[in-house]
């Protein structure tokens, strides 16, 4: 009795993390194939006799982001749509440039967990749990170390510091989608109204329309 249930929540924990990520490769490689016609959940592979190195490879990372952005920061992203090779590999990167006191504004990925690894300066981290608690998690991040942010919470991170920051995150799907809380809510196109907004936000319209021309 108690192996067969032994048996049973090996396979419940099993199921659960095959389902957590990017399903799993029936193949070594399936290179994406981005002018392929055909629809398939992720890309289509390229002929595998065609492949070439340049495939698994990727120089894009070699210099710093450009931050000349109202918020300081850029991500420069490694997902299946820089790096064709990691189609059906469930895994994708990033890089993050922060100017001083740049901020990376909070977000979630729709797709994967997020291991963040500081690699220059002190960088403030941050993610709320789910409703209904809220809660409020954070830590401050110096050199050398790592974070981990769960699938599909919002965070953030912020360059507590007078130099440049970098980091680099390694992610749990080859896609992972970027969903930006503020962008999402205020720079939708078309706007949602502005009395729905006001109501969700419990402010005024021209607080949102402000917010609203913003994004
Ligand atoms: C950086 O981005 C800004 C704003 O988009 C742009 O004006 C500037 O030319 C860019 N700089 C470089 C070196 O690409």
């Amino acid at each position: 009795m108690a192996r067969v249930l032994g048996s049973f929540l090996l396979l419940v924990l099993v199921s659960s993390v095959a389902l957590a990520t990017d399903p799993s490769p029936l193949q070594d490689f399936c290179v994406a194939d981005p002018n392929s016609k055909v629809l398939v959940n992720g890309f289509a592979c390229k002929d595998p006799s065609l492949v070439q190195a340049d495939d698994f490879y990727f120089d894009g990372l070699r210099m710093r982001g450009n931050t000349s952005n109202p918020v300081g920061s850029k991500v420069s992203t490694v997902f299946v749509h820089e790096l064709p090779g990691l189609n059906t590999l469930g895994i994708a990167m990033a890089r993050v440039d922060y100017d001083p006191w740049g901020l990376n504004p909070p977000h979630y990925h729709p797709r994967a967990t997020e291991l963040f690894t500081v690699l220059e300066g002190t960088i403030e981290v941050g993610f709320v749990t789910s409703n209904p608690e809220n809660r409020f998690i954070t830590k401050i991040l110096h050199e050398g170390d790592v974070f981990v942010f769960p699938m599909r919470l919002v965070h953030f991170q912020r360059n507590l510091g007078n130099t440049n920051a970098r980091a680099v995150s390694t992610l749990s799907s080859q896609d992972p989608g970027i969903v930006t809380i503020a962008n999402t809510v205020f720079g939708s196109k078309p706007d949602i109204s502005i009395d729905i907004l006001a109501k969700a936000f419990q402010s005024s319209s021209d607080v949102i329309e402000k917010l609203q021309s913003k994004f």
